[in-house]
């Protein structure tokens, strides 16, 4: 069994925002109702200190032979130490990227991001600023956003060299299908490299979601960005047709897309306390406790993926991770495209 290539790293489930749609807080917690190993979701409250992360976490990953660890969480910089882990992570020899709101990003923290040379920053931006302030949950989301994304590019822009691909995410979903096209303009305006589009999961969706709008503004901010000279992706469904995303959006989740999952193949994750889980909150082990590449390899992973391979979990069918009838786990390669300029 190869090594894990990619690792998404949860380093903390605090965050200061409540968007209603977040994985986060309409989690997939267990895996199975029976499950015995689950993870007590108080347990994954308990962080991982810097010390354990920089000298535990960061080498077993280059040990193990990750390319690419990618920082997420809940909202990774309100954890005070997020500096130094980007240092440490600049001074290993892993890829890295993160995924923030930019709440916190002051110019201290952007001119870090860029010093330590992080390989992708991966910026949420729902809409323009009514849409993101109502889907974020916060009158100043926006705002705050932008100010954040400002202080980025100029740290950028001010550095003799930089290697870090700024991205635009967008999670779309009922209240944002007419404005895709708008993300891709404040992209271009604030001078970020590529957008992604990446279909809601939120296993419960009950609200009304217009697909043909939905395709034609997605066609629409496809020739936007191209004329821009940005990159764009869709995911986990690359190109989809009105009735593949009537399909995505209908409740209970279609069976429609789900083709097989090589994300867990791949890819670990790691949880605030450490605990190594698949996809779902389901403890295979904890790297303070084991070796990652023995718990990669370990019965319990293996019991894991041959399970998922035999009858997916309801998870999997909403999943940005899914091997998708219309391409091989896009997800992947969206969610963690390190790129150089
Ligand atoms: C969980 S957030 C953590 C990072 C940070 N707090 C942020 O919002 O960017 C990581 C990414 O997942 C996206 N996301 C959250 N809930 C989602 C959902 N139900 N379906 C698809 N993407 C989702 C967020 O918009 C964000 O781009
Ligand atoms: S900011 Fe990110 S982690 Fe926080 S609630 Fe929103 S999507 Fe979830
Ligand atoms: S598709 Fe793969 S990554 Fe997604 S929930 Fe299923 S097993 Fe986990």
């Amino acid at each position: 069994m190869n090594p894990p290539t990619h690792v998404l790293f949860i380093l903390t489930y605090r965050c200061n925002l409540r968007c209603p749609y977040c994985v986060v807080f309409n989690p997939v917690r267990y895996w199975r109702p029976d499950d015995d190993v689950a993870i007590p979701p108080a347990l994954a409250r308990e962080e991982l200190t810097t010390q354990q992360i920089v000298e535990r976490v960061i080498p077993q990953c280059e040990q193990a032979g990750v390319e690419v660890i990618a920082l997420t969480g809940g909202e990774i910089m309100v954890r005070k130490d997020a500096r130094e882990i980007f240092r440490a992570l600049g001074d290993s020899k892993l890829k890295w990227c993160i995924d923030t709101n930019l709440t916190f990003c002051t110019e201290e923290v952007a001119e870090t991001i860029i010093d330590a040379g992080c390989d992708t920053v991966f910026a949420s931006l729902d809409g323009p600023p009514e849409i993101h302030n109502k889907l974020r949950a916060s009158p100043r989301a926006y705002k705050t956003f932008t100010e954040g994304l400002a202080r980025l590019m100029h740290a950028r822009a001010a550095a003799a060299e930089s290697k870090t691909s700024v991205a635009l995410n967008c999670v779309v979903q009922a209240g944002n299908e007419a404005a895709v096209c708008d993300v891709v303009r404040i992209a271009a305006e604030y001078g970020v490299d590529s957008v992604s589009f990446q279909l809601c999961s939120k296993l419960d969706y009950g609200e009304v979601f217009q697909a043909d709008v939905a395709t034609q503004a997605l066609a629409a901010a496809r020739e936007l960005a191209k004329s821009l000279g940005l990159r764009m992706s869709v995911f986990p469904i690359p190109d989809p047709t009105p009735a593949d995303l009537t399909s995505w959006f209908s409740s209970p989740p279609s069976a429609a897309f789900f083709q097989g999952c090589s994300y867990i193949y791949s890819s670990l994750r790691i949880d605030p306390s450490g605990n190594v889980i698949p996809c779902v909150e389901h403890r295979i082990g904890n790297i303070l406790e084991e070796d990652l590449l023995d718990i990669w390899r370990g019965s319990v992973y293996e019991s894991f993926r041959a399970q998922i391979m035999k009858t997916p979990i309801k998870a999997c069918l909403r999943c940005c991770n899914m091997d998708s009838r219309q391409g091989s786990n896009p997800g992947i390669e969206s969610i963690h495209p390190v790129q150089t300029n």
